[in-house]
């Protein structure tokens, strides 16, 4: 087995507990967990109607719904955060995350589109993105991945307290 393998065996143990939502449905989630079946409900982001994408209306909900409570500084450390533009602009050993203009060369969106069955399949564990959350962040990507810097830009996490 390959070490980063090895090394994700814990890593997705602990996040599959965490995330006790999708794991065990029938139990009642902790305070302040979304309750029921899927924590990352189905129809809380919007539909892509076409035009451009907008960052903030968009994007943001989907990264805050699917992904920022394990991509964050403290649960991910050293890995990709979606904190903010400047910790989300960084580079794998594959690639850079979020590569403006090319959403296919971008690895956010390769993991994003990646088949269930494949390691990099984003998020690991839970709901897969919806079809028009694909899509809107392919076009987002395909137009320059804009992402605005200050407040309007950044994403907390919820789910997860940080201390
Ligand atoms: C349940 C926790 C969890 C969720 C939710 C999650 N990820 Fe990840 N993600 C991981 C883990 C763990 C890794 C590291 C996998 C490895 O060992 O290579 C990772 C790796 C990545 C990487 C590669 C960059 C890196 O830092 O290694 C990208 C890009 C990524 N995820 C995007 C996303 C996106 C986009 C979402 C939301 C649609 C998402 N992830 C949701 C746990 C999660």
């Amino acid at each position: 087995m390959p070490p980063r393998a090895f090394f994700k065996i814990p890593i997705l143990a602990f996040l599959a507990v965490t995330f006790n939502g999708c794991a065990q449905p029938e139990s009642p989630p902790p305070a302040g967990m979304p309750s029921g079946k899927s924590p990352l409900a189905a129809t809380a982001t919007s539909p892509y109607a076409g035009g451009k994408v907008n960052f903030v209306r968009d994007i943001k909900p989907i990264f805050e719904l699917r992904c920022i409570n394990c991509h964050n500084r403290k649960v991910l450390h050293g890995r990709m955060s979606l904190e903010s533009r400047e910790t989300a602009f960084g580079n794998s050993p594959t690639g850079a995350f979020i590569v403006p203009g090319n959403p296919e060369a971008s690895v956010l969106f390769q993991n994003v589109v990646a088949h269930k069955t494949r390691e990099n399949a984003m998020p690991p564990v839970g709901v897969r993105p919806l079809k028009h959350e694909k899509d809107l962040i392919y076009a987002w990507i395909k137009e320059g991945a804009d992402w605005p810097a200050g407040k309007s830009g950044r994403i907390k996490p919820t789910q997860i307290p940080l201390e």
